[in-house]
């Protein structure tokens, strides 16, 4: 049981139990096609599998946590206090590459991680840069206000810097957990359908797509978040049928307003009332309408999942 190390908007943490009791007893391999956080996977810490996520930087960042966690580890350990001054031998120490003065090093900091050139088909170049950019997403997420990791149209990470008494950026412990748990598993950086490849007869995916809360009259054709939209939702649901007919487990969870969606095709859904640990939108905080929808029958799930309200 390993505590996810970064932040991510739509945090499972808060809802392993109703995850947990919808998957089978024995499974195959494991499958997230929609990783962020990754709560569920490094709680279960399953043998083998595929992870998978669209967010190259993210990508990258686990594969760095799996291959070279002391390298992470130690080049996080240079790292100042967010409010300490700029370091003088790094780029942007006196302003960023909009003229405007850079007083703080997490300012330094994050606009040395928005001029990396990370669309690139090159990108991150070298060991280094991978380790590099690995160490600024961290350290970004742990300082920056509410942990939030966000970015604005252009692709930019604009949060300012967090109030923390104390802030731990290199959690190493955690690390090492979490490199110890992506040991043996394969981490993709792709659409989610790479999943009716991966998975096989027999195998277990969890899917965690983007979404926000909705109204109740908020209109399913209305909806997008993070480029998430109706043809996705659409291609979403054509991907569990299609693992449905190959024989694999799925257990998924999506927002209140899918709940017909689901329903109609025939598979058993369920209304969970959550709480989304973070949202983009401050004012939309609260109980949030989720559904769980799976195709695994009710005589072949397991025992109640493995985290318990102590770890919370
Ligand atoms: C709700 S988050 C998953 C949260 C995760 N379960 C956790 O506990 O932190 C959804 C993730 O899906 C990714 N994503 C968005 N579109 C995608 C796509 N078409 N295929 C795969 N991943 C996608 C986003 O980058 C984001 O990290």
């Amino acid at each position: 049981m390993v505590k996810p190390v970064l932040k991510w908007a739509g945090g499972k943490r808060q809802l392993l139990d109703e995850i947990y009791s919808r998957f089978p007893a024995d499974y195959g391999r494991y499958h997230e096609p929609f990783f962020g956080g990754g709560a569920v996977f490094f709680d279960l810490e399953p043998a083998d599998g595929t992870v998978n996520d669209t967010n190259p930087r993210l990508v990258n960042f686990y594969r760095v946590v799996r291959d070279e966690p002391d390298a992470l580890i130690s080049r996080l350990r240079e790292f100042r206090d967010p409010e300490a001054d700029p370091d003088d031998s790094e780029a942007f120490a006196d302003e960023n590459w909009k003229g405007k003065a850079v007083e703080q090093y997490f300012y330094q900091q994050r606009a040395r991680f928005n001029r990396r050139a990370y669309a690139d088909e090159e990108w991150p170049a070298t060991e280094a840069d991978r380790v590099e950019e690995a160490a600024l997403l961290l350290y970004l997420n742990r300082t920056c206000y509410n942990g939030l990791y966000r970015e604005n149209s252009s692709g930019g990470f604009n949060v300012p810097i967090g109030r923390y008494a104390d802030p731990d950026w290199v959690m190493a412990d955690r690390v090492r957990a979490a490199s110890r748990a992506l040991d043996g598993t394969d981490i993709r950086n792709a659409d989610f359908e790479y999943v009716l490849d991966a998975a096989g007869e027999g195998d277990l995916v969890y899917l965690d797509p983007p979404y926000q809360p909705m109204s109740a009259t908020a209109n399913f054709a209305e909806y997008s978040a993070e480029g998430f939209d109706r043809s996705d939702q659409e291609r979403l649901l054509a991907t569990v049928e299609r693992l449905d007919d190959a024989g694999v487990y799925f257990v998924l969870s999506n927002s209140g307003v899918m709940y017909e969606l689901y329903d109609d095709a025939g598979f058993a859904v369920e209304k969970e009332g959550a709480t989304r640990s973070i949202n983009s939108d401050e004012t939309a905080r609260g109980e949030v309408d989720e559904i769980v929808a799976t195709n695994v029958p009710e005589g072949e799930r397991g025992e109640q999942g493995q985290a318990s309200i102590a770890d919370f």
